[in-house]
């Protein structure tokens, strides 16, 4: 199989950052994906329906002409959140999901949650309202060894959470471990995870190819072989609590190649490609659309979008950068080849 058409996707996980460098990014989704969930990690952060409703129109007003992209927002948690505001988020109809950044653990974090016992009264209106938590699952305990902190994120924070909120829906963003699918596959359908292409596509190796490798620095950072292919597993399983979020975070050149460089990795620009090329390589293209387009819905209760889009196996070279408003980004594969492209 060397093509294959698939209903419009939607990417459940997106940085799109704001201004000139949103106006930068924004087209790169919007030629692939239908919907995007949108990260809410501004400075400062998205902490309000308000917020989210005036982040969404300066997206809305970015959108290229005749552009079917509908971005949905989510909010901010931070100690101080109001259960109230799970209320007007929901009845906003634009908020559609509530993001949970342990303070400290990946970019634009430092006003995450520093004890999630704070927000037990959110979480609660939460289950109320059916609104979805999103984990960043990482402990930043810095006893804690960095390629372990998602495992022991599951084990101290996330099974206890699931436990005591019955009817909480949540999303284990960016899975990066065999143990966090098997966490994963072992809760009620209310617990689902995404996963990256990169993710899929590279193991911990790439951090150090010859040197150290800044554009693949992400966090959760890049894990063992092993974990790569229970990844693969997962997301080519055809079970629909595994579906597809590309995390695409766009950092400024100068901002990664520096004495200590920001995480993220930046993959709008071959967006739905790189996870055709990833399922194309393990024989499962057939498991694709699924996961791109039918299992996200599914379990943000949306319809499925109208319209496709048809990837074909063929080469394209990615540029060395790409322009970032006034900055410059480095994608991933710069200056390589992708093997699939858009028809
Ligand atoms: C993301 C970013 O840059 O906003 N970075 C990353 O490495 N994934 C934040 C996040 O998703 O954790
Ligand atoms: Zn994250
Ligand atoms: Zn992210």
């Amino acid at each position: 199989m060397n093509k294959i058409t698939i209903t419009r996707p939607d990417d459940w996980h997106l940085h799109l950052r704001d201004g000139e460098h949103m106006r930068a990014v924004l087209p790169d989704t919007v030629r692939r994906f239908a919907r995007a969930i949108v990260m809410p990690n501004l400075k400062p952060p998205v902490t309000t329906a308000a917020l989210a409703s005036q982040y969404r129109e300066r997206i809305r007003v970015a959108l290229p002409a005749g552009a079917g992209f509908e971005p949905l927002m989510t909010l901010y948690l931070t100690d101080n959140t109001r259960p109230e505001e799970i209320a007007k988020a929901r009845q906003s109809g634009i908020v559609h999901a509530v993001k949970y950044y342990p303070a400290g653990a990946t970019t634009h974090s430092d006003s995450g949650v520093t004890d999630l016992a704070c927000c037990y009264g959110v979480l609660e209106a939460m289950e109320a309202w059916g609104m979805p938590l999103l984990v960043h699952g990482e402990v930043t305990d810095p006893g804690v060894d960095v390629f372990d902190r998602e495992k022991v994120f599951l084990e101290r924070v996330l099974a206890p959470l699931v436990g005591r909120f019955t009817k909480l829906r949540v999303v284990v963003e960016h899975i990066t471990t065999r143990e966090a699918v098997r966490f994963v596959l072992a809760t009620p359908a209310r617990v689902a995870a995404t996963i990256t292409a990169h993710h899929l596509l590279l193991n911990r190796n790439a951090l150090f190819a010859g040197g150290v490798r800044p554009h693949h620095y992400c966090l959760p950072v890049l894990k063992r072989e092993e974990h790569r292919q229970a990844l693969i597993e997962a997301a080519m399983s055809g079970n629909p609590k595994f579906f597809l979020g590309t995390d695409s975070a766009p950092h400024a050149r100068h901002t990664k190649e520096t004495d200590c460089g920001c995480a993220g990795i930046y993959t709008a620009h071959a967006g739905i490609e790189l996870y055709a090329e990833a399922f194309a390589a393990a024989g499962a293209l057939d498991r694709l659309e699924g996961f791109a387009s039918r299992f996200g819905a599914d379990f943000y209760r949306l319809p499925y979008n109208r319209g496709s889009v048809t990837l074909a196996q063929d080469g394209w070279g990615v540029p060395d950068e790409i322009a970032f408003g006034g900055d410059k980004l480095v994608p991933f594969r710069a200056g390589a080849t992708i093997g699939w492209k858009i028809v």
